[in-house]
């Protein structure tokens, strides 16, 4: 596939971070923050890299942030798979707050568990303000199946996969394992509940926490892009789930060519 297809067709996302009508001290922009999905990293010039270019190069001036999970790449990629997701969350917390470009606020794209945990970015971090929030396959209800791996890190996925069908709800494997804690079993649905660190959180099965229910609110849009031909994660219908109330229904046409061709090259 072409990079101008492919730069054509996530235009859509693009322009409606554009879109957006605040003016922020960031030369008329405003800026974006993006987290990459499980086995990818802040800085792949083929993934996260070239969004990030491509951004950079459709909106003049825009200051765009790819979270770095860690100290180097590798170390990012890591992390996407054994560090704990609420010490990762409140770790982009404080590198957002300390961020002077991101004051006046800031749109977020989250592309798979990226898009679950910008959510609980928006939901426990209330300042700077995120204003949109587009998760592109994001698994907000959770997963429960973990057919294919991305790229080359196939192994550590069969490794990974039988961690998770034998204890998901341990502590041991909850406390080490990124994809367990947004593991759900739904033919489990208490130890769901009782046991998950962070989906079961972030998702108020305990409690609600008021704070969590207002701060999303915040958002002025919040966008959910399924991937319809999904083979990394199951059920692919957890990627548009909870909260539908404030979906912003963008077209469907563009959704759907970009979910086709994205789902290929990212999660
Ligand atoms: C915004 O930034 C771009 C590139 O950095 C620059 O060319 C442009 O003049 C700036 N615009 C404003 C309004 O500051
Ligand atoms: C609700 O969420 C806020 C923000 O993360 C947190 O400080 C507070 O402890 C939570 N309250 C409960 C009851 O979990």
């Amino acid at each position: 596939m072409t990079t101008a297809l492919l730069c054509f067709l996530l235009a859509g996302p693009v322009l409606l971070v554009a879109a957006s009508p605040v003016h922020d001290p960031n030369n008329g922009t405003t800026p974006l923050v993006i987290w990459h999905g499980m086995g990818d990293s802040c800085c792949n010039p083929l993934s996260m890299g070239a969004i990030k270019k491509m951004i950079e190069e459709e909106i003049s001036g825009i200051y765009v942030l790819s979270l770095m999970i860690g100290k180097n790449v590798i170390e990012d990629t890591e992390n996407g798979f054994f560090k704990d997701v609420n010490e990762q969350v409140s770790m982009v917390c404080s590198q957002l707050a300390q961020d002077p470009k991101l004051k006046g606020g800031y749109n977020a794209m989250g592309f798979s568990q990226g898009g679950q945990f910008l959510r609980a970015v928006a939901q426990r971090c209330p300042s700077p303000q995120m204003k949109t929030l587009i998760s592109v396959g994001g698994q907000h209800q959770g997963v429960y199946g973990l057919p294919r791996c991305p790229g080359e890190s196939s192994h550590i996925c069969d490794m990974i996969r039988k961690a998770l069908n034998s204890g998901a709800y341990t502590d041991m494997v909850q406390k080490h394992l990124v994809q367990a804690q947004y593991w759900h079993d739904p033919l489990n649905d208490d130890l769901y509940k009782k046991h998950s660190l962070f989906l079961a959180d972030i998702n108020q099965e305990r409690v609600v926490n008021e704070t969590y229910k207002k701060n999303l609110q915040q958002l002025e849009k919040f966008v959910m892009v399924k991937f319809l031909q999904d083979s990394v994660v199951d059920p692919v219908d957890s990627e548009v789930s909870v909260l539908e109330t404030l979906i912003l229904s963008i077209g469907y046409l563009i959704i759907s060519l970009m979910t086709h061709l994205i789902s290929h090259l990212y999660l």
